[in-house]
């Protein structure tokens, strides 16, 4: 049991951030390199579109196996490097569902209408969030692993 709550919180650890890193080293740039409006912001937004969908997914592995790894010892006796990784995620939660709900949204019906400075001041914003969001996901991957 141990085993598999630690392969499903490998697993959606593994889709977020590996989907996050694709976006921010991969995806954007190589978009910014090649594309021009409306062509760039309708890429992105296709492909967040679907990489959000995996991220909701990821959240539930994440949440459910940590708390089924944390709740039988206790919040009392669980070691301090759980705690920050508990509170880290949920920070890294909150800060998606914001990203998905404000600027994602937002620039979804922008774009819609074609208003493509509104597209990429929210898209801007989103990348600032997913910037945050990643630094987060190593700082609580670090500490787990190097506060032993
Ligand atoms: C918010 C809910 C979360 C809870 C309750 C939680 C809890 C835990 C617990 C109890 C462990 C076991 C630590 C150990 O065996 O020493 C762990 C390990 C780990 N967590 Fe989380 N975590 C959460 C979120 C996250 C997030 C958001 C990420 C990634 C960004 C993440 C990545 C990892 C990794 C990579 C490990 C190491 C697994 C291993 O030992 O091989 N966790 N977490």
């Amino acid at each position: 049991m141990a085993g598999l709550l630690i392969f499903l919180h490998l697993l959606g650890a593994i889709v977020w951030m590996g989907g996050m890193a694709f976006v921010l080293f991969s995806l954007r740039p190589a978009a910014f390199a090649e594309l021009d409006v409306p062509q760039r912001p309708r890429l992105l937004l296709a492909s967040l579109q679907r990489f959000f969908s995996l991220v909701w997914l990821s959240i539930v592995l994440l949440l459910a196996s940590g708390l089924g790894m944390m709740l039988p010892v206790g919040f009392a006796h669980a070691p301090l490097a759980w705690h920050a990784m508990f509170g880290i995620g949920l920070v890294m939660m909150a800060l998606f569902a914001h990203i998905f709900f404000a600027p994602f949204m937002r620039a979804r019906r922008a774009a819609a209408r074609q208003e493509w400075a509104v597209v990429a001041a929210s898209l801007q914003q989103m990348h600032t969030l997913v910037k945050a969001n990643f630094t987060l996901g190593w700082i609580a991957i670090a500490i787990v692993s190097l506060w032993r």
